[in-house]
């Protein structure tokens, strides 16, 4: 019988077996295919494949770490959105990653984009998105932030407090406004993701009737055109029943301003927060059947309510860059760590360190999210060893992947590779230990492309301007 150990399940011969969804490979050469973008496989070295690029050839080009996007993944997710959400339109979350080729190919792929920054809005434009299609979030815009969404004509702006509606009848020019609502439903997600109960920041509540408030004083505002209403549950969601809850109630306050107020909003966003598969235990619906069930529960609501449906909207983020990434490492040190536990079990625990870490991947620190890898530079035949990959940042938090197996020879210049990386992870990025963060490859048919490049310490000294000329035009600074 297994011992019970707090860390994992510990056999008699010491070794952890980790969480109890995960299981042993029975070959860890091979890939986890549902955890990869379409185009990864292992070639007969055993070295990982993406786009066609042996990804030991793009780290011997392009060094490590390095975010690796699989392009025909993504623009296939970006069009199974939209064929699947025909009836609907489909903006792609932004926030989760966008550069300006990103922004460029959901152009092409037919899709909208929300953004929630003035700076992601740069980015868009430049990247050819018509601003007619561009959606602008956010729960703290300011009065310059809103001018500029106006003036640049984007399609329309989602609306999140009472003082965002003065500061764009301050603004005194046209606008199409969405209104955030707050459903009130508490979504089977990790807290800081879930965003649709009734203590969080975002949104007008429905039950406290400041959504209905907020509704007559768009109306009222001169030069505002409400579109709808807009609800957004929260994130890495498997559970259909939580969007059912939400599009009811926001359905029945819908239904209240036409029988009420005497307005038929043409519009309805249901937001985005489909989840994607980062291990084996996740288990997501793919568009069509998320297509299906969302339109049957709208389609069925409306009847009860007896009003005709409004256009839907959708925003998935995750769910079509979260899978089309990968990071590769490169391993630098490899302990065996024995833990606390029962004597005559000792169970130990493969540390392998990695050249990135909570710089280039915070959500395992900041969600306690899972994640997976593989040893993408060779095969290996050496029994699976449970390992927990850490970075390289002065904390003991830094870890990017909590449990996975990896072959007991795992060593120093090995590449590890990690999946389902594309979506807040380059995004929420960031400097610490002043760590350069790392570029953005884009690979098809063999092909690299470097969409974002690699920090330099330039880049990072360019801000830093104490003693240098700059410092004097600085505010405060030259005192
Ligand atoms: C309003 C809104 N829409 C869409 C998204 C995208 O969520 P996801 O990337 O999980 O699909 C978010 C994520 O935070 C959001 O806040």
């Amino acid at each position: 019988m297994p011992t019970a150990h707090p860390s994992g399940w510990a056999h008699a011969d010491g070794a952890l077996r980790g969480p109890h969804w995960l299981r042993e490979p029975a070959d860890p050469n091979e890939l986890v295919a549902q955890l990869w973008s379409s185009t990864a496989h292992k070639n007969d070295d055993g070295a990982l494949v993406v786009g066609g690029v042996d990804l030991r050839d793009l780290v011997a080009e392009h060094g490590s770490p390095a975010y690796v996007l699989d392009e025909d993944d993504f623009r296939g997710r970006a069009r199974a959105f939209r064929d699947a959400f025909s009836a609907f339109d489909v903006y792609y979350a932004g926030k989760a990653f966008l550069c300006t080729t990103i922004a460029s190919w959901i152009a092409e792929e037919g899709l909208c984009l929300d953004v929630c920054s003035n700076s992601e809005l740069t980015v868009a434009l430049r990247g050819g998105v018509d601003p007619a299609r561009i959606g602008y979030h956010g729960n703290n815009k300011t009065t310059a932030e809103l001018r500029r969404a106006v003036e640049a004509g984007v399609g329309r702006i989602v609306v999140d407090s009472f003082h965002e509606i003065e500061r764009l009848v301050e603004i005194a020019g046209a606008a199409r406004v969405m209104l955030r609502v707050t459903a009130g439903v508490e979504a089977h997600t990790h807290e800081y993701i879930a965003t649709a109960h009734e203590d969080q920041k975002f949104g007008f509540s429905i039950t406290s009737g400041d959504a209905f408030e907020a509704v007559r004083r768009v109306l009222a505002a001169p030069g505002l055109e409400l579109l709808g209403l807009h609800s957004h549950i929260g994130s890495q969601i498997f559970d259909s029943s939580g969007f059912e809850v939400a599009a009811r109630r926001v359905l029945a306050l819908h239904a209240r301003v036409s029988d009420e107020l005497s307005v038929d909003l043409p519009e309805m966003d249901l937001g985005g927060g489909f989840g994607i598969a980062y291990t084996t235990q996740d288990d997501p619906s793919d568009p069509a059947q998320l297509a299906t069930e969302m339109s049957k529960i709208v389609e069925h609501e409306c009847k009860a309510l007896g009003i005709d449906e409004p256009r839907l909207s959708i925003e998935p983020g995750r769910a079509i860059v979260g899978p089309s990434m990968c990071t590769v490492y490169e391993v630098g040190t490899v302990k065996e760590v024995v833990l606390d536990g029962p004597k005559e079990t000792k169970p130990r625990r493969t540390y392998v360190s990695v050249d990135g870490g909570m710089s280039d991947n915070i959500r395992t620190a900041l969600y306690d999210a899972d994640y997976s890898c593989t040893l993408a530079s060779r095969r290996s035949d050496a029994p699976a060893v449970l390992a927990r990959v850490v970075g390289k940042h002065c904390e003991a938090g830094d870890i990017v992947v909590k449990d996975e197996f990896l072959p007991g020879d795992v060593a120093p210049g090995d590449l590890v590779a990690v999946p389902g990386t594309g979506a807040y992870c380059r995004s929420m990025a960031s400097n610490y230990n002043h760590a350069l963060r790392p570029p953005v490859i884009a690979v098809r048919d063999g092909v690299t492309r470097v969409v974002v490049r690699r920090e330099t310490e330039d880049d990072l000294l360019a801000t830093d301007v104490a003693g240098t000329d700059d410092a004097r035009h600085t505010d405060g600074a030259s005192s």
